[in-house]
Order: structure tokens, then C-alpha cells, then sequence
């Protein structure tokens, strides 16, 4: 079976509630609906339970931008994904670059946090990439390989169609500037040939997707790749005409 794309939005720590709930009517109002495409919004967590209600009947799903790794107890400001459940989230991201690095997240807090939502029927947006440093010395497939590894450790294959992962080069990430298609190209078959060799006899696997500075633009040539299932934009998703254009553009593309 061909895979679903997917469009996901993180808008990441932008927006108030007045300006968000405006933007979800405002891509609701454009009406884009394709039978193979998903389309998620991360939306601050804050803001979560009041778009799920704005959201009720629509096909748009909703995720958060981060979850915690035990289901409850002493651990302050954190959410677990029941939280998350009953306020409507069917998606959790985790792993973005922007976490590993300000809130140093590490490799072994974003595999428990894929396990336990794993356990909690969560879709997941698992964010994978390497730094400008190690593209530079050559080490863009070790770092992807090893992050990877890790997230996934002790996963097993009955979850992996309720898992995607993002590859998002980090020096890419808002500068304006996608990769080079042949990178993307690269990276990509790479990450699709190491999940085929974690999970040798799974028909299924997890969806893989490209961010960093996707838009109007270049989302086209982006999906003409073949280990491309869709997108995670950030800034571009905060403009109600940009983020419509490349979902119209990812759910009319052939790939
Ligand atoms: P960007 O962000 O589209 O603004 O580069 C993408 C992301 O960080 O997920």
C-alpha cells in the first residue's frame, strides 16, 4: 500500500490564542481535504485543550510539541500522554532539534518517551538530524544512524504505523534555505535503508518526512523525491496562505 503523506505544522512557541484560533478558521475557511494526506497543527501546549474544541468535526488533527516519559507523579511542569489524550492530541513530537539542544534532551529521554506513547496509541513525529559541524566532517549518516537507533530501541514493529520520522538538518531549521534536493534525496534513502535493516521482516514502516525552511517554493521538487511522505514546516505554517499552498501542492503531488 502506497503511504499516506503528511503536512505537520509545529508552531513551535508563536501565536497567542486569539491569532492561532484565527489561523485554524482561516485553513479551515481554504477546505483542504485529500483522501491521502494528513494534516496535523502543533500548536503551543497551552492552547492545546481550545483548538481541540475549535477543531471538533475537522479532519485537521491535532498534536503537541513535546510529552514526558512516565504516566504520573512527581515531575513538575511535565504532561504525560494521557494529558495529552484528553485534551485531544492524537500526535506527539518528539525529539526536535530546538529540545535536544535548549533543553538537553537526550537520546535515551526520546526513546522512553516514544515507548510509553507508543503504549498510548499516540501518533509520533520522531525529529532526527545533524548539525552543519558534522555534515562537514562527514558524519551526517553516523549522527542519523546513531539517533535513530536509539529512538527506536526496544520499539517494536506492531508500532511502527504509528511512528514518523523527521529528518530536519539542524543548521537548515528557519534559515530560509531547504536543503540541497540531492541531500534531502540522500539522507532520506539512508534513513528508509536502516529502518528496512532494524525491521527486516516488517511490511510496515515508519513514514519519513522532510523539515527545514520548506515553503511555497521548493515544496514541490521536495516531494518528487521517492523516500519523501511529506513535510514538517515551521515558519511558513504560521502564514494561513503559505501553509494552504503547500498542503494543496504535497496532496496533489504523485510520489
Ligand atoms: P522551519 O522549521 O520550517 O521554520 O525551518 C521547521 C522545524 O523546526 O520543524
Amino acid at each position: 500500500m502506497e503511504n499516506r503523506k503528511l503536512v505537520f505544522a509545529n508552531w513551535k512557541m508563536n501565536l497567542d490564542i486569539k491569532s492561532s484560533l484565527r489561523l485554524i478558521n482561516d485553513i479551515q475557511k481554504a477546505n483542504l481535504f485529500f483522501n491521502n494526506l494528513d494534516i496535523v497543527i502543533a500548536p503551543p501546549g497551552v492552547y492545546l485543550y481550545e483548538i481541540s474544541k475549535f477543531l471538533e468535526g475537522s479532519h485537521i488533527q491535532l498534536s503537541s510539541q513535546n510529552v514526558f516519559y512516565e504516566n504520573n507523579g512527581p515531575y513538575t511542569g511535565e504532561i504525560s500522554p494521557q494529558m495529552l489524550k484528553d485534551v485531544g492530541c492524537k500526535w506527539v513530537m518528539i525529539g526536535h532539534s530546538e529540545r535536544r539542544q535548549h533543553i538537553l534532551e537526550t537520546n535515551e529521554m526520546i526513546n522512553k518517551k516514544i515507548l510509553l506513547s507508543c503504549n498510548n496509541d499516540l501518533n509520533i513525529i520522531c525529529c532526527v538530524g545533524e548539525s552543519y559541524e558534522e555534515r562537514r566532517q562527514g558524519k551526517t549518516f553516523n549522527k542519523i544512524g546513531d539517533q535513530l537507533k536509539r529512538a527506536l530501541r526496544d520499539v517494536s514493529a506492531n508500532f511502527l504505523n504509528q511512528i514518523v520520522i523527521g529528518y530536519e538538518p539542524v543548521w537548515v531549521i528557519g534559515s530560509g534555505k531547504a536543503a540541497e534536493i540531492s541531500d534531502i534525496n540522500e539522507v532520506h534513502d539512508f534513513i528508509f535503508d536502516q529502518l528496512k535493516l532494524m525491521y527486516p521482516d516488517s511490511k510496515i514502516l515508519p513514514r519519513i518526512v522532510y523539515g527545514g525552511s520548506v515553503n511555497n517554493a521548493n515544496i514541490s521538487s521536495i516531494m518528487t523525491l521517492n523516500n519523501v511522505d511529506g513535510v514538517l514546516v515551521g515558519n511558513a505554517s504560521l502564514d494561513c496562505d503559505k501553509f494552504c499552498d503547500i498542503v494543496l501542492k504535497v496532496g496533489n503531488s504523485n510520489d
